[in-house]
């Protein structure tokens, strides 16, 4: 089977540091080939086309009329997700999308149906879920090891890790803060390793402490002034169908003080925590550690290799997505409900899906 057409639009810090590099390793294995790199600012594109020997653009359709690609990534801001994203589907090609999807559940919804319309694939960059311990622990989970799951939290953030970048600091790019650009990939792992159960209520307190005490942040941070709805911390707890419920905590300004980020899941017959994984099963009169052999699953870093070869094959043997439509709509309700909470001051019920029905989880009755 020839290599994939593929281009890259927006040549920024995730272009660099993950798709690019990962394209390359796909197409060192004749996954793809790369075709053309796009950016609005055309040094950027330059310099990304002089790294990977392929032509730059500046203009997103010029680029596609020229060099015909079959799949585009989408790395710029949410803000131009949806136009880019329709412009691509509309062109023919398939498109993975970086996280969030979009500004908000109306844009995402015309998304998903037109790719749907296009018969092309749309997926976003959870990149989380290709995780060795992810994939280990989904499995667990899905067996039933651990009897009714009533309770995930989960965490991310990073030691003064609010993004440099302007375009994090205006919500008519941004359209959030650490929420939407760190812990979605929490709470989008968090539901996908329970079996994707809907999310009924969310409740959310977001907070910018960067406006609150710049002069405790030093000059580099207080320089950034962030609009004040781009929140550097949050705190979330979501209801899911089934009975069990998350927490999120989202936090850009981290303490050095113990795990950046976490995921734990405690059910009726034992409990589990992921990154790095521990497994512990209640007999209920002693608690085993059930753990994997140290060494046997692979550390969980951020490399983009195994999402995108992962986003190739589905393309080229005509697979379903990675990510779904319904899992696309799921996470961006989630988080319009989780925004709608932290404006209005009380727990706020989430949009209900229109058509995929509601569900407890796909992993069956035993995990609930
Ligand atoms: N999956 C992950 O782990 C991960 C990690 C980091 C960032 N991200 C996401 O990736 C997105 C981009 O983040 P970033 O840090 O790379 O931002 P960035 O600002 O470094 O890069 C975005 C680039 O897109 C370009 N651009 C903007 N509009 C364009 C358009 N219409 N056509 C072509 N180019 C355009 C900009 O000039 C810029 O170079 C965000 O949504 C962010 O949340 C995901």
């Amino acid at each position: 089977m020839r290599p994939t057409r593929v281009a890259v639009i927006g040549c920024g810090r995730i272009a660099s540091d993950g798709h690019l590099p990962a394209y390359r390793a796909a197409a060192e294995s004749g996954l793809c080939t790369l075709v053309g790199v796009c950016d609005v600012i055309i040094e950027r594109a330059q310099e990304a086309a002089r790294q990977y020997g392929v032509r730059p653009f500046d203009k997103v359709g010029e680029m596609i009329a020229e060099t015909q690609p079959e799949v585009v990534s989408i790395t710029t801001m949410p803000s131009s997700h949806y136009d880019l994203t329709l412009q691509a589907l509309n062109a023919g090609c398939h498109v993975l999308c970086e996280k969030p999807v979009a500004m908000n559940l109306g844009e995402a919804t015309e998304m998903v149906q037109a790719a749907q319309r296009a018969d092309r694939l749309l997926s976003i960059c959870f990149e989380y879920r290709y995780w060795d311990e992810s994939v280990y622990l989904r499995d667990r989970l899905a067996a039933g090891d651990f009897g009714h799951v009533h309770a995930a939290r989960t965490w991310g953030g990073a030691v003064y890790g609010f993004p440099t970048s302007r375009g994090f600091h205006r919500l008519a790019s941004a359209g959030g803060g650490v929420l939407t650009h760190w812990t979605i990939h929490n709470l989008d792992l968090a539901l996908w390793l329970l079996g994707n159960p809907e999310p009924l209520t969310a409740s959310a307190f977001c907070h910018q402490r960067l406006a609150q005490y710049p002069a405790a942040l030093g000059p580099s941070l207080d320089a950034m002034k962030p609009e004040s709805g781009i929140e550097d911390f949050a705190m979330g707890f979501v209801r899911l169908a089934g009975g069990a419920v998350v927490t999120v905590e989202a936090n850009f300004l981290q303490s050095p003080s113990g795990r950046h980020e976490g995921w734990e899941f405690l059910g009726e017959r034992g409990a589990a925590s992921i990154a790095p994984i521990r497994v512990w099963l209640d007999r209920g009169d002693e608690w085993i550690d059930d753990t994997p052999v140290p060494g046997t699953l692979a550390p969980c870093d951020y490399r983009m290799e195994r999402l995108i070869a992962g986003f190739l094959q589905a393309v080229r043997t005509g697979g379903k997505a990675p990510v779904s439509g319904a899992e696309i709509l799921r996470i961006q309700r989630l988080m319009d409900a989780l925004y709608a909470s932290a404006a209005c001051g009380h727990e706020v019920t989430v949009e209900t899906p229109l058509s995929n029905g509601s569900s407890g989880g796909n992993h069956g009755a035993n995990l609930y």
